[in-house]
């Protein structure tokens, strides 16, 4: 079984991907019910962090239903990361993951992120040193490499391995790619069959379906999979996933009123962590998924994702509630 440190995990885990302004506390909860084994924060600044900008510290905060959690860090600046780990070791996370994968430009351009993927030595250089600051285990995320030219993810992951991280998470895409073409997970199974390798090696991208997992486990040899999009809107996904490893056969879909209870819960706990304005604003990108599949209901999407009160979308759902309680999800 794999293990992240002293942390351990069932058979090829699933874990929830961080995700900015989606892995918040009570998202990471609706997963961690519904079977994710490992759950992590959206990535956090380290120079926002040890300026204390309260955007960054909120990110801090977990609850302790959703455990194991990491804290998912970025930057390319030694001593604030290293500033931005004590900070990070007083929330009592279970994990510090650093964020070498990000591939947006604004992170990129300061070589945090995706960026430190066109500087091998720096990236080995903060791992080993955060490595040594904590005591809590350190995981990796990352891309294959920066652009196709540059993949040498099975050298990198091995020396990260070597300066001391308990896991690597890969996302099978360069950094080029963005999020376009299909994952590539081939390069994921080489750093997994590298001889030398003992940590767990998660794979990520497009895991989307249960059979998607399969393959990830039986096919490429990974130890678990770190999923991501499939999850927004939709914690009800690595359930899915874990009921088609144990059984071959689907589960049938949440009905409406799971999915109007999923909602109500996830719209509450972000006003109750971090305000109406907020927990309003930040839990819209999950409705389409909730309510995918319904016929005629852009009436209804339309005011749970354009109300800036609370009870106007919490209306919305007992609208809905009433309206499609019948409905019959495929
Ligand atoms: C909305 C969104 C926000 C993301 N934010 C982060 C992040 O904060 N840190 C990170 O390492 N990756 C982030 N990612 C990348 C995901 O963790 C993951 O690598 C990617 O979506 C591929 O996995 P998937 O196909 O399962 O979605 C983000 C992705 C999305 C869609």
């Amino acid at each position: 079984m794999p293990k992240i440190g002293n942390i351990e995990l069932p058979d090829f885990p699933l874990l929830l991907a961080p995700m900015e302004d989606v892995s918040d506390p009570p998202f990471r909860k609706l997963c961690k019910e519904q079977g994710a084994d490992v759950v992590y924060t959206e990535f956090i600044s380290s120079e926002g962090l040890i300026r204390d900008a309260a955007k960054s510290v909120i990110k801090l905060d977990i609850y302790e239903k959703e455990r194991p959690v990491g804290i998912q860090i970025f930057g390319a600046e030694l001593d604030s990361m290293l500033q931005a780990v004590d900070i990070v070791e007083k929330s009592n996370p279970d994990i510090i993951d650093i964020n070498f994968g990000c591939p947006v430009k604004k992170v990129v351009c300061k070589n945090a992120g995706a960026g430190i993927l066109r500087d091998i030595p720096l990236m080995v250089k903060l791992t080993e040193e955060i490595v040594k600051r904590t005591k809590l285990p350190v995981t990796v995320k990352t891309r294959l490499g920066w652009d196709n030219n540059s993949i040498k993810i099975v050298e990198v992951a091995e020396r990260l391995q070597d300066v001391g991280i308990e896991a690597i998470s890969i996302h099978g895409r360069t950094r080029v790619q963005m999020y376009k073409g299909e994952a590539d997970w081939k390069p994921i199974a080489e750093v997994k069959n590298n001889q030398r390798m003992h940590i767990p090696v998660f794979g990520n991208g497009d895991v989307d379906t249960p059979e998607a997992a399969v393959k990830m486990r039986d096919e490429y040899g990974l130890d678990g999979a770190m999923i991501g999009r499939a999850s927004i809107g939709y914690p009800w996904f690595f359930k899915e996933v874990k009921h088609y490893f144990k059984t071959g056969g689907h589960l049938a879909p949440p009905t409406m009123q799971e999915r109007v209870d999923a909602a109500r819960r996830h719209l509450q706990m972000a006003i109750d962590w971090k305000g109406e304005k907020l927990g309003v604003f930040e839990t819209r990108r999950h409705y389409t998924n909730y309510f995918k599949g319904i016929p005629h209901f852009k009436e209804y999407r339309m005011k749970m994702v354009t109300s800036d009160e609370a009870a106007d979308v919490f209306a919305a759902f007992e609208e809905v509630e009433e309206k499609f309680g019948n409905f019959q999800f495929a």
